[in-house]
């Protein structure tokens, strides 16, 4: 794990209040893996809390590492105003990514991301694809509230279908709604293995949850996000509830037995 200063390459805007920040981390790109997350670190000291963003994606043989990030308050208001060639601190990789054995071995692998739960998306499907995924096997569901600001990257993994809430982009509505209504065009091979992996807004995840809990063909994993203190298990800042084998509820820390869990376990209310 790296904790260091790193220098920033690059820092673009995709859209109003979403940058796209890649940076020179050559220890974490070769360490990463799908679905784990690294804690940015502010350099005023009003700020002592990190900022956990999930990695999009790595170039270890360049050494880089790729972040996207909405703009949402002061710690990613001050990431937002760096530039190439200044510096930040950076401990990663954290938490346990996506589990990928599933993936090789079922009939059909879905890909749904919303908002700021896509961009980690890419990475994964890229690894998967590296693994035998083939693109025929892999559809890939992409929600956005209205413009798209990515998809594209994804198109050489598999089939992507865009949705956004207005219809600017894509299918009218939400990333569950387009899931659904593939999965009854193809009702037909119900009983095909399939397996799910998502992250994005905890109501896109609930109705997921809602959709497949009952399918005993469909594996779920979903990336939580929680708000955190330290971003490594030690101040138990970020629990999510699962629900155990025997019923009961037991609280885990996302940041180090997830941010990725069992979809059918997550218990979104109590
Ligand atoms: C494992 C993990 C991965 C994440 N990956 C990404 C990512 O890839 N891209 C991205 O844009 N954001 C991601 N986030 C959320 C990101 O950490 C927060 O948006 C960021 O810390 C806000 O910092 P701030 O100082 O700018 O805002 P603050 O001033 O701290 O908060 C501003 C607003 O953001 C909300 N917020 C702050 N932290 C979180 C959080 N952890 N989860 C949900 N809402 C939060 C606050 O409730 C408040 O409404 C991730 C969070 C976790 C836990
Ligand atoms: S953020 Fe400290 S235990 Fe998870």
């Amino acid at each position: 794990m790296l904790n260091d200063r790193v220098t920033i390459v690059s820092q673009e805007r995709l859209a109003p209040g979403i940058e796209k920040i890649t940076l020179l981390a050559p220890e974490i790109a070769r360490a990463a893996a799908p679905g784990q997350f690294v804690n940015l670190y502010s350099d005023e000291k009003d700020k002592l809390l990190p900022r956990p963003i999930s990695i999009c994606e790595v170039d270890p043989e360049r050494g880089l590492l790729i972040l996207i990030y909405a703009v949402v308050g002061k710690g990613t208001a001050e990431m937002a105003a760096k530039q190439a060639g200044d510096t930040m601190r950076v401990l990663g990789p954290l938490g346990k990514g996506f589990p990928l054995e599933e993936a090789e071995r079922a009939e059909e692998v879905l890909v749904v991301g919303g908002g700021l739960g896509m961009p980690p998306l890419l990475y994964l499907c890229r690894r998967l694809s590296e693994l035998g995924v083939c693109r025929d096997k892999l559809k890939i569901f992409l929600g956005f509230r209205s413009e798209a600001w990515m998809g594209e990257e994804f198109a050489p993994y598999g089939t992507v279908f865009m949705a956004s809430d207005d219809g600017a982009t894509g299918f009218k509505g939400n990333a569950v709604q387009c899931l659904q209504l593939h999965v009854q065009q193809k009702s037909q091979n119900q009983s095909a293995a399939r397996v799910l992996y998502t992250c994005g807004p905890l109501p896109m995840m609930e109705a997921i949850q809602t959709a497949f809990m009952d399918d005993p063909n469909m594996s779920l994993w979903f990336s939580l996000e929680e708000r955190m203190g330290c971003g490594f298990g030690a101040c138990a800042g970020c629990p999510a509830q699962l629900r155990m084998p025997d019923g009961s509820i037991k609280r885990e820390g996302v940041c180090k037995l997830g941010p990725v869990f069992s979809g059918k376990a997550v218990v979104f209310h109590e």
